[in-house]
């Protein structure tokens, strides 16, 4: 893993954008894996600038989100579909058809699951995977104790995931219990991971995530299997890292060409 500390979550998200604008200019094709919740806002803002301001050209571009909610209708204002479209599609000159969210709304859930693969797979596979962290170290909504192995399926949420993203739901009752999730198998098959977790509640997740076993309670740990994973972190989210000097150490150290910046 490539662990980059940064000051703060605005730097973090700055870096990501940069990460990623650079993928795009060298691959106007791109096949990128998105993400929704509060992490990566900041980032989608700073790509939305780009785009506006010096022409980061997105027409090419296919999209694939990790998850989505059963049950919400795409109108929704917390299914991701609308998500996606607020935050970030609408701004952007994305083809729609190149757009694709998992349909929590399909008649034949698991027909859509293993219909979603069958798109990843169809695109050529995703060449950068954006991942936000949970508390409980999930990634998409691959919760604790999940297969690492599993690919895109439907996924009951956990307590601690029904109470972190309840509140915009205004009660837990109005939140779904269910998801379709791009699997912890599917996301270690992008080319290349990019995680962000900052603030102080990630703490936890992160070390495990990082300096943990691998193991399926935290299912972020799987991308230290992965040959290609970039972790951005801020001060807060990176505290309970022993080993924080050795990864200061190592991006001090790097090649000019293998820095991001
Ligand atoms: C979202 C997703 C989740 C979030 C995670 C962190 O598409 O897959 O794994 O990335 O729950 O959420 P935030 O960013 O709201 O802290």
């Amino acid at each position: 893993m490539e662990v980059l500390i940064r000051e703060n979550q605005e730097v973090g998200c700055l870096l990501a954008a940069k990460i990623i604008a650079r993928l795009v200019r060298e691959k106007p094709n791109a096949v990128l894996g998105l993400a929704t919740g509060r992490t990566p806002l900041r980032l989608y803002q700073e790509l939305i600038r780009l785009h506006r301001d010096e022409g980061l050209d997105f027409s090419g571009v296919m999209t694939f989100n990790l998850d989505e909610y059963i049950g919400l209708p795409h109108d929704h204002d917390q299914s991701y579909h609308w998500f996606m479209q607020e935050n970030l599609f609408r701004h952007l000159n994305l083809d729609p058809a190149r757009t694709h969210v998992p349909d929590g709304m399909a008649a034949d859930l698991h027909h859509e699951c293993r219909d979603y693969e069958k798109r990843i797979e169809a695109a050529g596979g995703i060449d950068l995977q954006l991942l936000g962290l949970g508390r409980n170290g999930h990634i998409g909504f691959n919760e604790p104790t999940g297969s690492l192995r599993s690919r895109t399926w439907i996924k009951i949420l956990s307590e601690q995931t029904l109470n972190d993203n309840s509140a915009v739901f205004g009660s837990l009752d109005q939140m779904p219990r269910h998801a379709i999730t791009m699997g912890v198998g599917t996301i270690l098959d992008a080319r290349r991971c990019l995680l962000l977790a900052f603030g102080p509640a990630k703490v936890r997740a992160v070390e495990q995530m990082v300096e943990g076993p691998l193991a399926a309670i935290c299912p972020g740990s799987a991308l230290q299997q992965h040959p290609r994973a970039t972790v951005i972190l801020d001060e807060n989210s990176a505290a309970g890292l022993q080993h924080a000097d050795h990864y200061r150490w190592i991006d001090q150290n790097k090649f000019e060409w293998q820095r991001h910046q």
